[in-house]
């Protein structure tokens, strides 16, 4: 590429800003609801606050917030007493709703002893809690997507699942949304057609690329060798993301989908959370999608890993410099800033449609001639 380079251009500053102190409204996917099945009560730090975790005699899963309304206790280091959770300090219970249901060296429940439980949803084998700042309950049209292959006998159950603190702030992981060119740089992957669509609380993400002959992992011998794959991906709110992801092998596809989801510790950490689950097909049985899963997960544990050291070594910048083949930053995050208002305050650019296909010609040109260097080199 030629450069004109303005010789009196201005150096460019970086403008770091500062992570909001405030938390997106939203659903946010805190695991796998059985891991939170066990009898006892959970301990869940997010929203910077400590939320309990507890399922009732029905095995119906509550939140609250771990910290007793009584004395300051912590709620998740206590026990389930019933349909409720008691405290370890002084065994005051507290049920789903918040309620104080028992005080029993008490002779009656002081009227005014609530607490704040917060709106779950237990889906597709995965535990949501809603967060909105302004303390409104979910609008309907906003909950999570069921997965229908979650529950189908056709696909594996949840592989891979892993559950990992990082520490940055959330919006570094909403980036990587619209980066197609770190997908060739950090992934090793190789993308040749990439569009995002934003509207409403969805921002899609429509990518396929081929197998880098350069990095991908020789085939052995009669093992199908893989030629590339294609995804949708999708942000439903501002954390859960379910990414309907195909491989294509010579011969045939495995399809899967991939689970990306996070929520915030606090603001410069989060939890992210990933999962896959793959269907079966007549080109192997369950077992070898059960352990296509499992290598997929670790694939995508090598790729979270890339992730994260970038982001351990970079800064927070408000001011990206693009060039004509970067993606569309700026108006994904200010999709993202919808998540960060009071809903009165969501302006029409953050919520309208808006679509944005990458000429991916010149990438593509550059990484073929990267790719076949590379190539001649090794032999
Ligand atoms: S602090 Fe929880 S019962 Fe006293
Ligand atoms: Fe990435």
């Amino acid at each position: 590429m030629t450069a004109h380079l303005d010789d009196n251009a201005p150096v460019r500053e970086i403008e770091a800003g500062t992570a909001p102190t405030r938390f997106a409204r939203g659903w946010h996917c805190l695991g796998l609801s059985e891991s939170f099945k066990d009898g006892k009560p959970h301990s869940v730090h997010a929203f910077g606050t400590k939320l309990v975790v507890f399922a009732d005699s029905k095995g119906e899963l509550n939140i609250l917030d771990a910290y007793c309304r009584h004395m300051g206790g912590d709620l998740s280091q206590g026990e389930i007493k019933g349909d409720s959770v008691a405290c370890p300090f002084h065994d005051w219970r507290w049920n789903g709703k918040g309620r104080c249901t028992d005080i029993p060296y008490a002779r009656r429940v002081p009227p005014v002893a609530k607490t704040r439980a917060w709106h779950t949803l237990d889906q597709d084998g995965l535990l949501f809690v809603y967060h909105d700042q302004e303390g409104n309950p979910p609008p309907p049209a906003i909950a999570p997507p069921r997965i229908p292959g979650a529950t189908s006998a056709e696909w594996t159950d949840w592989k891979g699942f892993k559950q990992t603190v990082v520490h940055t702030n959330v919006r570094e992981l909403i980036d990587n949304n619209v980066d197609m060119a770190h997908f060739f740089y950090v992934h090793g992957s190789f993308p040749t057609y990439f569009r995002n669509i934003f509207e409403g609380h969805v921002a899609a993400q429509y990518m396929s690329g081929v197998a880098r002959e350069d990095v991908r992992p020789r085939a052995r011998d009669g093992q199908p060798q893989l030629i590339g794959n294609s995804s949708i991906a999708a942000y439903y709110g501002p954390s859960f993301m379910i990414d309907e992801l195909t491989y294509h092998y010579e011969g045939f596809d495995v399809e899967s989908v991939l689970l990306n989801c996070h929520y915030p510790i606090d603001a410069n950490s989060f939890v992210l959370t990933y999962g896959v689950i793959v269907k079966n097909s007549e080109h192997f049985d369950a077992a070898a999608a059960e352990q296509m899963a499992e290598n997929m997960c670790a694939f995508i544990t090598k790729g979270f890993e890339q992730d994260v050291e970038i982001w351990r070594n970079k800064t927070r910048i408000e001011n990206p410099l693009l060039c004509e083949q970067d993606g569309a930053v700026y108006q994904q995050r200010r999709w993202y800033e919808q998540f960060y208002v009071d809903v009165a305050d969501i302006a029409p650019d953050m919520v309208d449609r808006f679509e944005y296909e990458l000429d991916t010609t010149r990438p593509v040109e550059s990484w073929r001639r990267e790719v076949a260097d590379n190539l001649a080199r090794r032999s």
